[in-house]
């Protein structure tokens, strides 16, 4: 759900890409996700494009040709991970686990001293199973054996501490459409001091030419011409990350934890079980299993049809087994819930 004033700033006048106010906006933008990334990486900007680009621009700039490439994977983003390093020419290696559990501290120390990468990734929120990783012990592991880490934060970022800095995170990145609160358009990441040394000494050129961190650095930084960036989305992102602001960010994130368990609390009293165990849920992304006996897309359509609300189904080795339902922004109320549950029983029939 996007912010009303999200959606008055994207109707603001458009100015060029190498405007002087642009690059205002842009240094707010920057500084904004810094706070929301938990950061003072002075590499943090939004990437142009969806948040598979931030992947790809990760993927991208630090898994080189012929290096080891660790992926945790526990869902299917963690499977786009594993593509985009094997397209690099990397040697990916896998830890593996069924969608909605989570890594623990001793799997992941033993996996990176066996595997000794260069780089390891993981994703934070899994949005496909609804799990969400504890991204310390992985970064600790991983610095152990002097590897740098790439963190997924697609569906955290702006709903649940993402604390880059203190976890250890070398690099992130997110989308603007989900804990943001605004449409999809750019892609924020932000890049460790010790990522930014690896990127310098770099063997081979980056092979995604759009996608190079350092023509973009040269873009942001240098303000010279590398392509014509979006001042809209520009303004948009700037204003939801104000919005964050006004609203406090561990507010934020405990109106999402408040909303989180009176859903979870609305679906237990209904018969329904979460995929996911306690202490492990995403806050803003709620995967109750579908019961025995019902038909999800039924359900789901009837949520369209007849109220307006839409939920995702679960898809891979979970199609058909979770309702996969959004609870972020502004939807994260307590009357939404009410809403929400007051439609869904009556499409589940109870
Ligand atoms: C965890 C995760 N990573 C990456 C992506 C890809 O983002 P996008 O669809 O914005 O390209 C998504 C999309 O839902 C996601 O949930």
């Amino acid at each position: 759900m996007v912010e009303h004033r999200v959606y008055q700033a994207l109707a603001q006048p458009v100015v060029g890409h190498l405007d002087p106010y642009f690059f205002e906006v842009v240094c707010e933008v920057r500084e904004l996700l810094r706070n929301v990334f938990g950061t003072r990486n002075e590499i943090t900007l939004a990437v142009s494009g969806t948040g598979s680009s931030g992947m790809e621009t990760a993927v991208g700039n630090f898994v080189e040709p012929e290096s080891k490439f660790a992926v945790f994977a526990n869902g299917f983003f963690c499977d786009r991970l594993t593509e985009m390093g094997k397209r690099q020419g990397a040697n990916v290696v896998r830890l593996e686990k069924p969608w909605g559990e989570v890594f623990e501290a001793d799997e992941a120390a033993d996996f990176i001293d066996r595997e000794k990468p260069d780089v390891v990734a993981f994703v934070h929120a899994e949005t496909s199973a609804g799990a969400l990783q504890n991204p310390k012990p992985i970064c600790d592991a991983a610095h152990q054996a002097d590897a740098i880490v790439i963190a997924d934060t697609v569906t955290s970022l702006g709903a649940v501490p993402v604390n880059v800095d203190e976890n250890g995170i070398d690099v992130a990145y997110s989308c603007t459409q989900k804990g943001l609160s605004c449409p999809p358009g750019l892609s924020p990441i932000t890049v460790s001091p010790r990522a930014a040394d690896r990127l310098k000494a770099r063997k081979t050129p980056v092979r995604e030419w759009y996608l190079d961190l350092k023509l973009l650095i040269d873009y942001y930084d240098g303000r010279k011409y590398h392509h014509t960036a979006s001042a809209t989305m520009f303004y948009g992102l700037c204003e939801a990350l104000r919005t964050i602001m006004d609203e406090g960010m561990e507010q934020r994130f405990e109106r999402h934890v408040h909303a989180h368990k009176l859903l979870v609390k609305a679906f237990v009293d209904l018969g329904l079980t979460m995929h996911v165990r306690e202490g492990h849920r995403i806050p803003n992304l709620n995967t109750p299993r579908v019961p025995v006996g019902v038909d999800d897309a039924k359900v789901r359509k009837h949520l369209l049809d007849h109220h307006g609300i839409e939920i995702a189904g679960g898809f891979g080795q979970l199609a058909g087994k979770i309702f996969r339902i959004g609870l972020m922004g502004p939807l994260a109320t307590e009357s939404n819930v009410e809403f929400f549950m007051e439609a869904f029983r009556e499409a589940l029939g109870r």
